[in-house]
């Protein structure tokens, strides 16, 4: 017997596209679901830190014996553990309080190491005090590779390549559009990029937290994991390449990935509630015959403590009911909150400076040669 994969490594992408037929029928929609869960890593992560990893070995950034330094809230962090596992690197992740015990379980699985950053920002969030922690700790240890995944816009590029191309070929381009979370932006650069390519016109909707300010607004605490920033990240290289946004109530993703769970059998994480609620109500207002396509990023197992927990939701104020009846009621309360071409861009300039971003990193997407490269999935030595 001969295995099919190399390595788990190239067990990447290829996810499934799938229907979501009582959820449709209820809510008079059009949309299917891109299940990023099933990437070896568990999450959509798995693609822009393998083609990261692989550009910074092909360029002499990280070489054996190296350690990689990130920040991340888990899925990232996850994927590099598991890179790091099968290539026979150190990893260090930088996590916050909000990463849950499972992520951190989980990279510690692979062998990474973990540190828990406590000090918010500016902006009450994590993201600058891990960032910048992350970038002194990389100057401090001989052999270190820093991926940055908040200002590293390989980010988008590897998700043109990879998220929005499969996207394309498993479905011939027959999609309305796609629907898809944003923190560091990579995905929906990445889409972005791939669909203003193209001849026709393809929808694009990004899903920010309510309480983020990527595209402006007021900043403040919120619970969804993995989705958010306190700026517009250089992943995304035109907003108004994209065409909406929406920002969602942490209960309104959590409840939404709940009802996804217990009536169409589909266990993903919080984000994905929200993408789906907002791909929903894009659906309900385009009317669309053409499938529009939410990109689900990771699973519930996840977040069993928090999004699977009762007792979690209610000393949270958020809402246990997982009927079917209960998304329309969700539905109603969605408002798009703004549309290109007057998408606001919460440009931070000074922040490569501030944090110490590596001199490495390719901030501008400009700079990416646009010749296509597949990553070359091979074990180190
Ligand atoms: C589950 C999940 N969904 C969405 C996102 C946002 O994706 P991006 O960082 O490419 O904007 C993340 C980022 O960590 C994530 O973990």
């Amino acid at each position: 017997m001969r295995p099919n994969q190399k390595n788990i490594l190239a067990c990447l992408g290829d996810s499934p596209i799938i229907s979501i037929d009582k959820i449709n029928r209820l809510c008079g929609t059009n949309v299917v679901v891109k299940l990023e869960k099933t990437n070896p890593g568990g999450s959509i992560k798995d693609r822009p830190a393998v083609y990261i990893i692989d550009y910074a070995e092909r360029h002499g950034l990280l070489s054996p014996g190296g350690t990689i330094i990130e920040s991340s809230s888990g899925n990232f962090g996850i994927s590099l553990a598991m890179i790091g596992a099968a290539k026979g690197y150190r990893v260090i992740i930088l996590v916050d309080p909000k990463t849950t015990e499972t992520n951190i379980a989980l990279m510690k699985a692979y062998g990474a190491e973990v540190i828990v950053v406590d000090q918010k920002d500016d902006s009450g969030s994590y993201h600058k005090t891990r960032i910048q922690l992350a970038n002194e700790l990389a100057m401090r240890i001989p052999g270190a590779y820093r991926p940055d995944q908040c200002f590293n816009v390989l980010s988008c590029f590897a998700h043109k390549q990879s998220t929005a191309q499969e996207l394309f070929d498993q479905t011939d381009g027959d999609i309305a559009g796609a629907v898809a979370a944003v923190s560091t932006g990579g995905q929906i650069g990445g889409l972005a990029e791939f669909f203003s390519e193209q001849s026709r016109k393809y929808v694009l909707a990004a899903v920010d937290a309510y309480g983020s300010t990527i595209f402006g607004g007021t900043a403040h605490a919120y619970k969804i994991p993995g989705v958010g920033l306190s700026w517009t990240p250089t992943n995304i290289a035109d907003v108004n390449k994209i065409d909406f946004i929406y920002r969602i109530k942490d209960e309104m993703a959590f409840a939404a990935a709940r009802v996804l769970c217990r009536n169409e059998g589909i266990l993903v994480g919080v984000s994905s509630g929200a993408v789906l609620l907002a791909a929903l109500a894009l659906s309900r207002q385009l009317k669309n015959t053409q499938p529009l396509v939410a990109i689900l990023g990771d699973s519930g197992e996840r977040y069993l403590q928090t999004l699977f927990n009762d007792a979690w939701l209610n000393a949270n104020d958020i809402s246990t009911d997982t009927s079917l009846d209960s998304l329309t009621k969700l539905l109603d309360g969605l408002v798009c909150e703004q549309s290109s071409p007057t998408i606001i861009n919460n440009d931070k300039p000074n922040l490569l400076r501030d944090l110490g971003v590596m001199p490495y990193t390719i901030t501008d997407l400009r700079h990416v040669s646009e010749t296509y490269y597949k990553p070359q999935l091979t074990l180190a030595s």
